[in-house]
């Protein structure tokens, strides 16, 4: 129970990877409000236990309305905001491809949702954390700006900026008592990869013999970086990324 109180809004987090972060920190004793483009209340409504402890509003993270909409309706479920967990993006529906053929429109929205997304989402939410006088913002990266994953230019651009926006915020917000770290994991089976028959193919069989740890990675797996990121035990930690991949990449 180390989130016991606390409040983590977690966007994306109706399926795949945040799916698994909101059941992490109901187990951990937080009050979680899911901030999702669709399915937040339906989710939110299937993983509360009648304690009223889950939440859910339909947030698009690249609407600056929208974002700020979620950080009110955070306030209004649970009456603060301490932890925000960025882990809307888009990656499970890409098709790998060469940049060369990467569609102009899918450039453009994929850095709107993955990079402008967490900085609207942190915008929102600040201002709650910093009248707190603390707040923790975990960033979802991914490990493919570390290794330069060919064929997904727009993502691994995307992620590599979340790395950097990770360590440029982590100071900006410091002194103000909000810690800003990122996590980002390997090739996961999350429900939007594990729909996409194109990615399995291309990314599953490659990325289980990258790993020094011969398995699929598993939504699961990166939960306990994402807790304990939002958690006492990091209180001394922020700008890092931590490279949740079972030992394809060492940072
Ligand atoms: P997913 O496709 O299974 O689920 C994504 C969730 O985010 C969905 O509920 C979707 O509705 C929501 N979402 C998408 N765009 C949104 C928007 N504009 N505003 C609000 N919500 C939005 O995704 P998955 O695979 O669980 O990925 C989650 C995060 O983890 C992403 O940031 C992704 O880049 C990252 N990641 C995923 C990896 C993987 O192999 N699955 C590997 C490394 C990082």
């Amino acid at each position: 129970m180390r989130c016991i109180g606390k409040v983590a809004v977690v966007t994306g987090g109706a399926m795949g990877i945040g799916r698994s972060i909101v059941e992490g920190f109901v187990d951990e004793g937080a009050n979680v409000l899911i901030a999702d483009r669709t399915g937040a209340v339906e989710a939110a409504a299937q993983l509360d236990d009648g304690s009223n402890r889950v939440a859910g509003v339909a947030c698009d993270v690249s609407s600056q309305d929208d974002t700020e909409a979620m950080a009110q309706a955070a306030i209004e479920a649970f009456g603060r905001i301490d932890i925000l967990v960025n882990n809307a993006g888009i990656y499970s529906s890409l098709e790998p491809k060469p940049f060369e053929e990467i569609d102009i429109e899918e450039w453009k929205r994929v850095l709107e949702v993955n990079v402008l997304g967490q900085a609207l989402a942190s915008r929102a939410v600040v201002p709650a954390m910093r009248s707190q006088g603390n707040g923790r913002i975990v960033n979802i990266s991914s490990g493919t700006p570390f290794k330069g994953v060919p064929f997904m230019l727009h993502y691994v651009a995307s992620k590599g900026a979340v790395n950097a926006m990770t360590k440029a915020l982590a100071k900006e917000l410091g002194s103000a008592g909000i810690l800003v770290n990122a996590v980002a994991p390997g090739f996961t089976m999350s429900d939007g990869v594990l729909s996409n028959p194109v990615q399995l193919e291309k990314l599953q069989d490659i990325s289980l013999k990258s790993r020094v740890i011969q398995r699929d990675q598993l939504p699961g797996d990166v939960v306990g970086a994402v807790i304990y990121f939002a958690s006492q035990d990091s209180a001394f930690v922020t700008g890092q990324t931590l490279v949740v991949d079972g030992g394809a990449y060492f940072n």
